[in-house]
């Protein structure tokens, strides 16, 4: 944002408006390191990223205009009926490829500026990890596990190897190459420490829940931990289990948790399709962050019911979940939404949309009357992002909300 209390000083630095700069990024003991042309790399690509959508992507909305919605109603004498007819018609738009192909390639980049970031410290990184979670028993892999299918059969997002790939016992760069490049790819709007959409849940808790005060959280498909960590840090005295399929996520999980002093978390290897190994009711508060777009058609009924025999009577569930669109939208920004579907490696994302999402809650054994729905928005740092950060303080976060919190507390008997 352009600097105008110091109108003194109109350097070029102050009239940048981009994302911050890489090296504000938070630091903890197994963050890699970057070098001058890693750092340079990672703001490239998160200044291409900021471009594509506020300079180059409003070039496909006049395209829309003017040309792909006049020429699908002459060919078919009707409007678009739904986003996929939208999508299928801009694809076949030079305007639109441009970008979504420049999208595409700033996403391919990002990943192996991050994968050359980590392959070349490996050694260092795999020990540190190992230093700081050899022994203790807050980590609890299972060297039998099967990957479900979910998260063995593609790459999420251009993900080398995507969350479980070990390419040497003891492995964390997969994680680490994941905790690097998110600041970049997301333009540092999930905060410093890439956990804006934890913190912002402990305060939706904090601000709708305030009676509520949980002894034992699950977090289900916690990755590294981004966003169970600040729910940890607002309830200290509260038992944190988060579950994942990806060891080296959990690896590194424990050992970034533990660095930045958050000692309440236990990282278990596991499916949550099914989490028999937990007793029936014995959790307050299930929680997810960014992860049922990422699951599968058939696992998530059987995780909704995992949650709701889990769950304490009275107990919370809340998923979180981002970017959202929503059939009130236009067709055209649905579409857009939908990107990620069909360029981006996460397959499930459009066939989310098309659930019912309260009606699998009910079928879960949730009663309709006590399902939750909210939005929030990822909280940053209000000096780095000063413009951003007065939006933590919005008291309705609208259209604004880049998160829809999708949740249900289980009956009292
Ligand atoms: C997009 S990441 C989200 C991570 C984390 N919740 C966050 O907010 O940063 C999705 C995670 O879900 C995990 N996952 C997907 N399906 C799973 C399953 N069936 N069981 C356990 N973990 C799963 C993946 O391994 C991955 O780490």
């Amino acid at each position: 944002m352009a600097d105008t209390t110091n109108k003194g000083n109109n350097s070029p630095s102050n009239e940048y408006d981009g994302p911050p700069d890489y090296r504000v990024v938070g630091q903890h003991d197994v963050y890699p390191e970057t070098t001058h042309d890693e750092t340079a790399r990672f703001n490239f690509l998160a200044q291409m990223n900021r471009h594509l959508s506020t300079k180059v992507m409003g070039g496909i909305a006049h395209a829309f205009e003017d040309r792909v919605e006049p020429k699908f109603k002459e060919e078919n004498g009707r409007d678009f009926e739904d986003r996929h007819e939208v999508r299928k018609a801009l694809k076949e738009d030079p305007m639109f490829q441009w970008w979504s192909a420049l999208r595409r390639a700033t996403m391919e980049n990002r990943q192996q500026a991050g994968r050359w970031v980590t392959l070349r410290q490996a050694e260092a990184l795999n020990e540190k990890a190992r230093m700081l979670t050899e022994g203790d028993d807050r980590l609890k892999l299972d060297p039998e596990f099967k990957q479900p299918r979910s998260t063995e059969a593609i790459d999420h997002h251009c993900m080398p190897g995507s969350y479980h790939t070990e390419l040497v016992p003891g492995d964390v760069t997969g994680p680490a190459n994941y905790d690097s490049g998110i600041f970049a790819t997301t333009g540092g709007m999930l905060g410093r420490f890439n956990d804006g959409g934890g913190v912002a849940v402990a305060q939706w808790v904090a601000k709708n829940l305030p009676d509520f005060k949980p002894k034992r959280i699950l977090d289900i498909g916690a990755g590294l931990g981004h966003n169970v960590l600040p729910i940890a840090a607002a309830f200290p005295d509260a038992e944190v289990v988060a579950v994942d399929a990806g060891a080296p996520m959990l690896r590194y999980g424990l050992a970034r948790a533990k660095s930045l002093g958050i000692e309440n978390v236990e990282f278990v290897q596991g499916d949550v399709a099914d989490l028999s190994r937990f007793e029936n009711e014995s959790f307050d508060w299930v929680q997810s962050t960014m992860f049922l777009h990422e699951t599968t058609f058939k696992s998530m009924p059987k995780i909704f019911k995992e949650t709701h025999r889990l769950l304490k009577p009275g107990g919370i569930v809340l998923h979180v979940e981002q970017p959202q669109y929503d059939k009130d939208m236009p067709l055209y920004e649905q579409a857009m939404r939908d990107w990620d579907a069909f360029y981006n490696n996460e397959p499930f994302w459009t066939k989310m949309h098309e659930i019912d999402l309260d009606q699998w809650m009910e079928d879960a054994g949730f009663n309709r009357d006590d399902i939750i729905h909210g939005g929030v928005a990822a909280v940053v740092d209000a000096d780095i992002f000063p413009e951003a950060a007065e939006d933590n303080e919005q008291e309705d976060y609208g259209r604004k909300a880049a998160w829809h919190v999708i949740g249900a507390r289980k009956a009292t008997k």
